[in-house]
C-alpha cells in the first residue's frame, strides 16, 4: 500500500482571527471531515499529524495519534511548514479564514460609535505556499497535494480552475447546496477531481467513507505519479 511509506499531514476545523483579546472571526467548519480523514490516514500511513483548528473537545477524545492545535491561518500556516517533508501527503481539509483584522486591538474594543468599520488584510494561501516549495525545492518536488473546495453550482468548472491554479492533486469537492452536505453533520456528499483525469461523483455517504474513497484515490495518485502526471 503506498501511503504505508508516506506521512500524513491532514488539517481540519475551522481558524480563528482576533479583534481583540476576546472577538474573533471565523466559520463554521467542525473539523469532522479533517477528523475522518485523520483517522483513516492512521490506519494506512506510515506516520500521521493532524494539525487542526479549535475544534469541540469531544471531537479530540482518545485520538491515538499526533495532534499539533493551532487558532490562526498563519500559525497553521507555519504548523504545516514544519511538519513537511519530501514524503509527505498534505491534505488540507480545514477551512483556513482567508481574511484577519489589519489590526488586532491588544485591550477589548469598547463600543463607542454607531458604527464600527473593520479593514482586513489577506492571510497566506496554506496549499498555494506549499505548491510553490514543491516546484522550486528540488527535495520536496514529490509532495502530494489535496485540496478541498465547497460549491454550490458549475462544480466540475470551479474544481478544475482551482486546482490548476493551486496546482492540486486532488481535489475534493463539497457539494454544498445539498442537504446533509453541510457544515457540523456526519455526512458528506463530495466529488473527487484528479490531476490525471479521474473524476468520482460520490454518493452521500459518511465522513469516514468519504475519507476511505479520498485515501484510495491519493493511494492510486502516489503510484502513478512519476508515469503520467508528474508536476
Ligand atoms: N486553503 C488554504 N489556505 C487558505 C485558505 C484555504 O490552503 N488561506 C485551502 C483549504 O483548506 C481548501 C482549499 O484551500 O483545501 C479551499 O480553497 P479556497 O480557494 O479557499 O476555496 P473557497 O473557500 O471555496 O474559496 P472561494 O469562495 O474563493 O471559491
Amino acid at each position: 500500500m503506498p501511503l504505508s511509506d508516506k506521512k500524513v499531514i491532514v488539517t481540519g476545523g475551522p481558524t480563528y482571527e482576533f479583534l481583540d483579546p476576546v472577538r474573533f472571526i471565523s466559520n463554521r467548519s467542525s473539523g469532522k471531515m479533517g477528523k475522518a480523514l485523520a483517522d483513516e490516514s492512521f490506519k494506512r500511513a506510515r506516520e500521521i499529524v493532524f494539525i487542526h483548528g479549535p475544534m469541540h473537545k469531544s471531537l479530540l477524545a482518545g485520538i491515538e495519534y499526533r495532534t499539533v492545535a493551532v487558532e490562526s491561518t498563519r500559525e497553521m500556516l507555519d504548523a504545516v511548514l514544519v511538519e513537511l517533508t519530501p514524503d509527505s501527503v498534505l491534505i488540507m481539509a480545514a477551512a483556513p479564514a482567508d481574511y484577519r483584522p489589519a489590526e488586532k486591538s491588544l485591550t477589548k474594543i469598547k463600543k463607542k460609535e454607531d458604527e464600527l468599520i473593520v479593514r482586513f488584510v489577506k492571510n497566506p494561501d496554506i496549499l498555494k505556499t506549499v505548491a510553490e516549495i514543491r516546484s522550486t525545492q528540488f527535495p520536496l518536488r514529490n509532495i502530494f497535494l489535496v485540496g478541498f473546495a465547497a460549491e454550490t453550482n458549475d462544480i466540475e468548472n470551479y474544481a478544475k480552475n482551482k486546482m490548476r491554479e493551486k496546482d492540486l492533486d486532488i481535489i475534493c469537492v463539497n457539494d454544498v447546496g445539498k442537504p446533509d452536505a453541510g457544515f457540523g453533520v456526519d455526512t458528506n456528499i463530495v466529488t473527487i477531481f484528479t490531476r490525471w483525469g479521474d473524476r468520482y461523483e460520490l454518493p452521500l455517504l459518511s465522513k469516514q467513507e468519504v475519507a476511505s474513497r479520498i485515501l484510495d484515490c491519493v493511494e492510486k495518485g502516489i503510484e502513478c505519479k512519476g508515469e503520467k502526471f508528474l508536476p
